[in-house]
């Protein structure tokens, strides 16, 4: 598969990566740094999961959990200047990567980026089938610009609604989220 946001160019599944849907609460050791995507992982997965809000996969390396991924169907909103010209109208179908974490011990090996390429295969099956233009997500401050070299771009009408809000709530822009998009939509032939 060629993907062309990514800065490597091609993308290639050379850990022999497998994913597996949860199929119960997760009892492996697993540490990406980030006690809210931790928690997520071992708390809220599977009950999300099992109340059809969110989906998770998990992947392995041989017999390793190496990472998650979950996602959720959504929609977005892009009105003004980035409203797509041929659109029907402002919101689109989407699919949200709602959490995502690589373990600490496998960092730096291009995991992440298979994830979101899982995410990415997953959204183009929902298009094919059902409709679905963007892959979205909600990057932590200081992660926009791992996303960025991905090829998601910031969703500048949410974003700015966003930041209004956190100045007027007197909160730090860095507590903001970032909300990010990706056209699905595989480049003309
Ligand atoms: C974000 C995360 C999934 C990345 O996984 P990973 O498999 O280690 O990352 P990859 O191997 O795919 O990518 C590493 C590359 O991204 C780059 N990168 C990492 N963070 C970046 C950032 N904020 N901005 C730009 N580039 C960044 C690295 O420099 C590296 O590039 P290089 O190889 O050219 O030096 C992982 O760090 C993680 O689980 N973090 C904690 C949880 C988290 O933040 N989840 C996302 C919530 S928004």
């Amino acid at each position: 598969m060629v993907w062309k946001g990514s800065p490597h160019g091609e993308y290639r599944t050379d850990h022999e990566l497998t994913f597996r849907r949860l199929d119960g609460p997760v009892t492996e050791r697993f540490d990406c740094g980030e006690q809210d995507q931790n928690e997520f992982l071992s708390k809220h997965a599977w009950d999300q999961q099992q109340s059809g809000f969110s989906t998770t996969y998990v992947a392995y390396v041989g017999g390793m959990m190496v990472g998650y991924i979950s996602l959720a169907l959504s929609e977005i909103r892009l009105p003004g200047p980035e409203r797509l010209v041929s659109a029907f109208s402002s919101r689109f179908p989407a699919l949200n990567i709602a959490q995502m974490g690589v373990d600490q011990r496998f960092a730096g090996h291009r995991i992440g980026e298979e994830l979101v390429a899982f995410a990415l295969n997953r959204a183009r099956t929902l298009m094919n089938d059902y409709g679905c233009r963007f892959l979205i997500l909600d990057a932590a401050h200081g992660r926009a610009g791992y996303y960025a070299r991905l090829g998601f771009v910031v969703n500048l009408h949410e974003q700015e609604r966003r930041e209004r809000e956190a100045k007027k709530q007197k909160r730090p822009l860095e507590d903001v989220s970032v909300s990010m998009r990706l056209d699905i939509r595989p480049p003309a032939t």
